[in-house]
């Protein structure tokens, strides 16, 4: 793990939340082992996730504005979605990161989006069923992401968009394409 990055996050992160990023370090880095992706990326991704999860609805939209980011509506309305795409930036300005894939992992961590990379699956999985996760199925989805990594992106999409309309929220427009991207590519994968 990176030393200098560490640090700096662990200033930047209530204890609660560094606990649950270093979990999502050591499942990211599980599942790249198991599906043969470079595990420093998945590493590093993990580390950085959650690096904007700290900043206020405020901080986010106008950190987003200074760096003159797109914010669509759903987003305006639910700026908590931006700490994913600020956390991208912010991973790449303040703690130095210049890989695309991994500032992509960490962008997309809280919507998915068409065409997922593999490692933006194994970041979203991990954040999903890294230990301290309690609700309905998650012990399911845990050892289904060790066995079929698509199924279980599936799997944890359809559960966000489930408890999003459960609790009458919005549902991001990447999530659901990401969703359907997925299962159009399992029944292409069947026939
Ligand atoms: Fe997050
Ligand atoms: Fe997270």
């Amino acid at each position: 793990m990176n030393k200098t990055i560490d640090v700096k996050l662990k200033k930047a992160l209530t204890k609660n939340r560094y606990e649950h990023t270093m979990n999502v370090v050591k499942i990211a880095e599980s599942l790249a082992l198991r599906y043969h992706a470079d595990v420093d990326k998945a590493s590093l991704a993990a580390l950085l996730h959650d690096c904007a999860k700290n900043f206020s609805c405020e901080e986010l939209l106008a950190y987003a504005k200074a760096n003159d980011m797109k914010i669509d509506p759903v987003t305006r309305l639910e700026p908590q979605l931006l700490h994913g795409p600020v956390g991208a930036v912010v991973a790449e300005k303040t703690y130095g990161v210049t890989d695309k894939k991994v500032l992509n992992a960490i962008h997309y961590h809280t919507t998915g989006r068409e065409h997922m990379s593999k490692l933006e699956k194994i970041i979203y999985l991990a954040d999903f069923i890294e230990p301290s996760r309690t609700y309905p199925g998650v012990d399911k989805l845990r050892s289904i992401a060790f066995e079929d990594l698509d199924k279980a992106t599936i799997m944890a999409l359809t559960n966000t968009i489930r408890y999003v309309s459960s609790i009458n929220s919005l549902i991001h427009k990447q999530t659901v394409t990401a969703r359907n991207d997925l299962i159009i590519k399992e029944l292409k994968k069947n026939k």
